[in-house]
């Protein structure tokens, strides 16, 4: 992955699941990789062994839910001076339940990372890819924001607004140089699952799950981080708008 050495990678929920596997990749093909996450502990695991391997990588605690912390963490990624090339950004939370009884604490975290913090994100990277006309943002949603997933149903919004925020982008930024990527993805096995079900769904929450996906069957967090790379690697000139990758056992639409 000759094209992304010596490119300065920013990966948002890099401390684990997809996000950590990315960032791992990108500091093997030899990225200044930051990776940002609440979690400094696990965060300096990766950056350990990106280091081992011989890369460069930095870590920054950082929570999508504040924007000052966004703030500090743009300000931080580029105190060295170096222009920011990618912004990867996999956090986000879910909750599988029934909408009715969910807390209202439940719900607007999940707007407040998923969306607002996505959002919040952008506008920082914007600030530094706009002046140079070049960069390239990726955000990773769900097929759940394509199905609208019953049990699911805040959880697809946010996705869905994610989505549609970054068709808005290319439309205002298209002809800037800077791309934006949706990386839309099912069911994918070996991550700490948004948080883990906060609430146990029940059999209602498990009967409608299985209505979508057809069978408990899982992508894995490598195949996730092959379609990324390949994203990740087209060159200035290419736009990839949007990659699909999901499991063959969910919903045939
Ligand atoms: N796994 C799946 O089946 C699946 C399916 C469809 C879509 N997706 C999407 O794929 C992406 C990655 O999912 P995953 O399964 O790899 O998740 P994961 O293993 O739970 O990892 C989530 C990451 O987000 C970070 N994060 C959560 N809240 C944050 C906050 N407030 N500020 C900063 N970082 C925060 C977590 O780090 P800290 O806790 O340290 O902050 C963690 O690094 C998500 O956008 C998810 O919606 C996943």
């Amino acid at each position: 992955m000759a094209g992304l050495a010596g490119k300065k990678i920013l990966v948002i929920g890099a401390s684990a699941g997809i996000g950590a596997g990315i960032a791992r990749r990108v500091g093997a093909a030899g990225a200044d990789v930051h990776l940002a996450a609440r979690r400094l502990d696990k965060l300096a695991e990766h950056v350990d062994a990106i280091r081992a391997a011989g890369g460069r990588a930095t870590a920054h605690a950082c929570d999508l839910e504040s924007g000052a912390s966004v703030a500090a963490l743009f300000e931080a990624v580029a105190r060295d001076g170096e222009p920011l090339d990618a912004m990867i950004n996999t956090a986000a939370m879910l909750w599988l339940e029934p909408f009715a009884t969910q807390t209202e604490d439940a719900w607007r975290t999940m707007i407040a990372i998923n969306l607002a913090g996505a959002v919040c994100a952008t506008q920082h990277a914007l600030a530094h890819m706009l002046p140079r006309e070049r960069g390239h943002i990726l955000h990773v949603t769900s097929t759940a924001g394509a199905l609208a997933i019953p049990y699911l149903s805040v959880y697809s919004a946010t996705k869905a607004g994610l989505a549609h925020f970054l068709t808005a982008m290319r439309g205002e930024y298209g002809r800037s140089g800077v791309r934006f990527t949706e990386l839309q993805i099912g069911n994918t096995g070996g991550t700490e699952g948004g948080g883990v079900v906060h609430h146990p769904p029940g059999e209602d929450g498990i009967r409608s799950i299985m209505r979508w996906t057809g069978a408990p069957s899982m992508m894995n967090v490598d195949d996730v981080v092959e379609a990324a790379m390949y994203a990740l690697s087209t060159p200035p000139h290419v736009r990839l708008d949007r990659i699909v990758i999901r499991e063959v056992a969910e919903i045939p639409t």
